[in-house]
């Protein structure tokens, strides 16, 4: 895995976006894969203003969204079809043909799950994923325990994510008790990984998912076995790397390498 250390929420949001924006621009026709949460709010942005100010094109982008509450209309103020809407489609030029979210009101639920999966093979598979990553080292709603070549599929969330997620609601009996998640088999089946982890809450996780060991426990850890992961973390999330001056060290002489090769 590839760790940049970046200053802040705003560093973190750069970082990403250059990726994104880079894989965009070499392959017009990319297979986006992308996640909710405040993590990605930034890039989201920046993809949003290189569209207005560079014309960047995403009319033949097809994105596949990780996850969503189960029983929640699209059109609810807290449903993720309505935050990737409100955070990104709305300002860009992606055909919302091409854009796909877990249906959470859709039944039966396990055949959506297997649609889900086959939707995204068709579409020749995800060239990039972003990813956030919770307190407790799950990615999408892949909570601690869940298997680890698990595909997408129904699960519940556990106490400490409804309590997180319950910021957005009217209270944590508010926050619906099942998601419809990609599996990690499915995350990591992603050509790229982009995952983005902010502030102090998120050290042990970042720890965890990047420098401890690969278990179901922390599934975000499972990230370790992909090919072709890159972490962008900020200073505060970064706070309980171990190895955080070996990946500035690395950062520093990428520049080196990269002229030579
Ligand atoms: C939710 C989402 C995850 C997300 C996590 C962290 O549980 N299902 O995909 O990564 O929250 O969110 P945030 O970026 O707001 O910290």
């Amino acid at each position: 895995m590839k760790v940049i250390i970046a200053k802040d929420y705003e560093e973190v949001s750069d970082r990403a976006a250059e990726r994104v924006i880079a894989a965009l621009r070499q392959k017009p026709g990319l297979v986006l894969g992308l996640a909710t949460g405040s993590s990605p709010v930034g890039l989201y942005r920046r993809l949003a203003e290189a569209h207005h100010n560079d014309g960047l094109d995403f009319s033949q982008v097809v994105s596949f969204n990780l996850d969503e509450y189960v029983g929640l209309a699209p059109e609810h103020e807290q449903s993720y079809r309505r935050f990737m809407n409100e955070n990104l489609f709305d300002h860009v030029n992606i055909r919302s043909e091409n854009t796909h979210v877990p249906d959470g009101l859709a039944r039966p639920l396990l055949e959506h799950c297997r649609d889900y999966e086959r939707m995204i093979r068709e579409a020749g598979g995800i060239d990039l994923q972003v990813l956030g990553v919770g307190r407790d080292g799950h990615v999408a709603f892949n909570e601690p325990g869940t298997s680890l070549g698990s595909r997408t599929h129904v699960t519940a969330l556990t106490r400490e994510t409804i309590e997180d997620n319950s910021r957005f609601f009217e209270g944590p009996d508010e926050v619906p008790r099942f998601a419809v998640t990609m599996g990690i088999g499915t995350i990591l089946e992603a050509r790229t990984c982009l995952l983005l982890a902010v502030g102090e809450d998120k050290a042990d996780a970042v720890r965890a998912a990047i420098e401890g060991p690969v278990t179901s426990m922390v599934t975000a850890s499972a990230l370790q076995l992909h090919p072709d992961t890159v972490a962008v973390v900020d200073e505060a999330a970064a706070g309980k790397l171990e190895r955080a001056d070996f990946y500035r060290w690395q950062q520093e002489n990428w520049g080196l390498i990269d002229q030579k090769l």
